[in-house]
């Protein structure tokens, strides 16, 4: 294959062969990516920020996963798990049944892709229970198939034109304290938003309809937003009461990002089904479904699958990122990460009026941008510009949030403090000269 040289003629060649619909935030190509750095095709070289949406919490080409990836690929690429086994799908479906929180039985079942696992925790749920209708929030996001788009809450640009979408499918204010729905204060409020739950059940969708409630602990391409600590117990307790199937979507919070390995251990509770992908095969497609043993086993023969689900050489590459997170560094580690971002963050809020809203978990801190911190009318524009400043400057970052006006880093959380250091100085500079060319 030949590849063409600047990042400018390969997007030429981008726009010619490749419809504009896959949308790119930045408009530059890969040639290396080591640990925290990218280098493009021009030589530049990055600090990242985005890790591949937050899929590299172990760093880009991390030598134990590059390690097992070589010797897998010599043995077997592809067999199909339904064709024909092999250990390594046991293995992780193992381990995951015993690092996912919850002292039950466990089972896990693989896929590719987060919406791929999202939609199987989904079918597991009805299947069980034998009811149809979901519970999602808003805010959320489960993906871009037709289910799990139809679960995530973004119009334009995720479902504007794609819609019949699935039916049966309700929607819930999240916990957004900063936009609280509800017009209320934590923690005066007494989380109302969590017991708001019961009564939707009696304005929206009868409980002994709901098959399942679909939640992230922490919205991710929402906007990193954080519940209150009560919020998943009355959750949860609302659901266990009414023989609702809780499903946690964990695919951008698991695996260290927010400092333990899945955000629900935080709010100490553990969802009947989990949902993971992302950062589990250090780079490689790959998502698991990790539930109650009874619920998983309740699909009949050949009910779940697919051709290339648990794909061996990213079972490898998953089992490879488990040790590297068994070896006790990665959580502290990004534990420090995220209150170095957040005392960043908070600082940069106390000068720049255009932050409104800093928070945040573990490593997982966003901060919100807003025109005028009184409205909170969102900063959408400036959030684009702040990011495009930060690529000249040599830092990959990404927005998230309905109105994508929040910042969200999503660093390795191998990350040298040099280049977190490196990366947060290119985002102040950059926040200070966006912030002066509006004469706030
Ligand atoms: C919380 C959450 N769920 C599901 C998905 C969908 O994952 P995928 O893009 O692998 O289908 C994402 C992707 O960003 C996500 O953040």
């Amino acid at each position: 294959m030949r590849f063409m040289k600047t990042n400018k003629a390969l997007l030429e060649e981008r726009n010619k062969h490749v419809p504009q619909g896959p949308f790119n935030v930045h408009p530059i190509f890969a040639q290396e990516a080591k640990g925290s750095i990218l280098i493009d095709v021009e030589g530049k070289e990055y600090i990242d920020f985005a890790g591949g949406i937050g899929v590299s919490n172990v760093g880009h080409c991390n030598e134990a996963v590059l390690g097992v990836i070589q010797d897998q690929i010599q043995k077997y690429i592809h067999t199909c798990f339904h064709v024909v086994m092999y250990e390594p799908y046991i293995e992780l479906a193992k381990r995951l049944n015993a690092i996912t929180p919850g002292n039950f039985p466990k089972k896990t079942m693989l896929a590719n892709s987060g919406a791929e696992g999202v939609e199987n925790a989904v079918k597991v749920a009805r299947h069980v229970t034998g009811r149809n209708a979901i519970i999602a929030f808003e805010d959320a996001f489960h993906g871009r198939t037709l289910l799990a788009l139809s679960l995530t809450s973004k119009m334009k640009p995720y479902k504007f034109g794609f819609g019949p979408y699935a039916p049966e499918i309700y929607r819930m204010p999240y916990a957004y304290c900063y936009r609280c729905e509800f017009g209320l204060e934590y923690p005066s409020c007494e989380i109302e938003c969590a017991y708001f739950l019961k009564e939707f059940f009696h304005t929206h969708i009868s409980s002994e309809q709901v098959a399942a409630l679909v939640v992230e602990p922490v919205l991710g391409e929402g906007g990193f937003v954080v519940p209150p600590k009560e919020y998943f117990k009355i959750i949860h307790k609302i659901c266990q009461d009414n023989g609702i199937v809780l499903i946690a979507d964990e695919v951008q919070t698991g695996f260290g990002r927010t400092a333990k390995m899945f955000a629900m251990e935080h709010y100490e509770i553990a969802p009947d089904i989990m949902v993971m992908a992302k950062s589990m095969a250090g780079g490689l497609p790959l998502s698991a479904v990790t539930g109650k043993a009874e619920m998983m086993d309740h699909p009949q023969v050949g009910g779940l699958g697919g051709t290339f689900a648990g794909n061996p050489v990213a079972c490898r590459a998953a089992l490879a990122v488990l040790d590297e997170f068994e070896k006790g560094d990665l959580l502290p580690k990004a534990g420090q990460i995220g209150r170095k971002v957040h005392i960043r963050f908070k600082a940069l809020q106390e000068k720049y009026s255009l932050i409104g809203d800093v928070r945040g978990l573990g490593a997982m801190i966003g901060m919100e941008l807003v025109v005028d911190r009184k409205t909170k009318e969102p900063a959408t524009a400036l959030t684009k510009q702040l990011v495009d400043l930060c690529r000249e400057k040599g830092l990959l970052m990404i927005s998230a949030g309905t109105h994508s006006n929040i910042i969200r880093p999503l660093m390795p959380l191998t990350i040298t403090d040099q280049q977190l250091e490196k990366g947060l100085s290119i985002l102040e500079e950059s926040i200070s000269e966006v912030q002066h060319s509006q004469n706030f």
